[in-house]
């Protein structure tokens, strides 16, 4: 007998990547930014005083609300906080799904929609993505999702559906599309214009990547003021704590930090790119801060396991589709050239 409703009782729950203790790994493992956080969000945490502490933290995030209103050009009440962006895809699970509402995503994708609509008892629909992770525009319209969950850039392919087709997708669904922009940060192009103009679509963003603030937990989500006000029923009452709130809002009005950053990513991620083709282990056409390198001889398990013994974590998904390939973390050169030293050392 369980305690647990079938449908918890029955799901698998979610992998985390692995979290290692020791400083000296090369962890190239969970997509962080190899760059520390902005140094005003160091200066906004110190700044923190015991009487913030004390009381309850501001319902809304009204803070982060305004500085990321002023940064994308929306107002305050089309913008919804949460611990980290993984809270703010539970509110949209909950609100919009069930086990008569459809919810739908291309799939290899991020394996948190499928876990989220498993609790839920929602209707899941995989969709494989068609030909080169492109978009399945009409199969994921026939799947008429009530929600549907479009990563772009994906996970683990790195891969970016051109902003038009976004577009034309929303355009076409019934329901709500959620672009997951986790790694837009790292991209030439972002969907945030479809959330200022279409009544169905919610971009969603984290500070985790692109502003090195993952271990600080901060999404946030920017949509129709309608939908905003839906999900506002469905979220915990004080969801974004009042460190993260401060922390946040100074990440975010530092454009400069932001953007000098992001170049260093997509510049080593080009170096990188290059250096693994030259290896024998093409990746796919990355728009993120990562690579999905496919392996032949070794296989991608033998690598993924070689390189750990050296302290080296890359992420590796014993899934169909994806398992000749190792999901691999732009990190900094040094990071980058132990781990092609590793590498040249391991394909001979
Ligand atoms: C595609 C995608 N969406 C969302 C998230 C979650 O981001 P957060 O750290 O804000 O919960 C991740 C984290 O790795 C991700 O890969």
């Amino acid at each position: 007998m369980s305690y647990f409703r079938k449908n918890v009782e029955d799901a698998e729950g979610y992998t985390p990547g692995e979290q290692p203790t020791d400083p000296t790994v090369v962890k190239l493992n969970t997509n962080e930014n190899p760059y520390p956080p902005s140094p005003r969000v160091m200066e906004a945490i110190a700044r923190i005083t015991p009487e913030q502490l004390r009381r309850y933290p501001h319902p809304l995030a009204n803070a982060f609300r305004d500085q990321a209103g002023a940064v994308f050009g929306v107002k305050r009440d089309m913008i919804i906080c949460g611990n980290g962006m993984d809270d703010i895809l539970n509110m949209t699970v909950r609100a919009f799904s069930g086990p008569e509402a459809a919810l739908v995503y291309p799939a290899p994708t991020y394996t948190l929609y499928a876990v989220l609509g498993s609790i839920q008892a929602s209707l899941v629909k995989e969709v494989p993505w068609g030909p080169d992770y492109s978009l399945p525009l009409e199969s994921l319209v026939a799947a008429r999702g009530r929600v549907t969950y479009l990563a772009n850039p994906n996970a683990p392919t790195g891969t970016l559906v051109p902003y038009d087709e976004v577009a034309r997708l929303a355009g076409r669904l019934d329901g709500v599309l959620c672009i997951d922009e986790a790694y837009v940060d790292f991209s030439d192009r972002d969907c945030m214009g479809l959330a200022r103009t279409q009544p169905n679509v919610l971009v969603m963003r984290t500070l985790s990547k692109g502003y090195s603030l993952a271990g600080l937990r901060f999404g946030f989500a920017v949509g129709d003021a309608n939908l905003i006000a839906g999900l506002m029923k469905v979220k915990d009452s004080y969801n974004a704590d009042a460190i993260a709130v401060a922390a946040a809002t100074a990440a975010i009005a530092d454009r400069e930090y932001y953007q000098q950053t992001r170049r260093k990513v997509i510049v080593e991620r080009e170096r990188l790119a290059r250096a693994l083709t030259d290896l024998g282990l093409p990746p796919l056409p990355s728009q993120s801060n990562f690579l999905f390198a496919r392996c032949t001889r070794p296989t991608a398990v033998e690598l993924y396991e070689s390189l750990k013994a050296r302290q080296i974590l890359v992420r590796y998904f014993n899934s169909p589709g994806i398992a000749d390939r190792l999901r691999i973390t732009v990190g900094t050169p040094g990071q980058n050239d132990a781990l092609l030293a590793a590498l040249k050392e391991l394909v001979r």
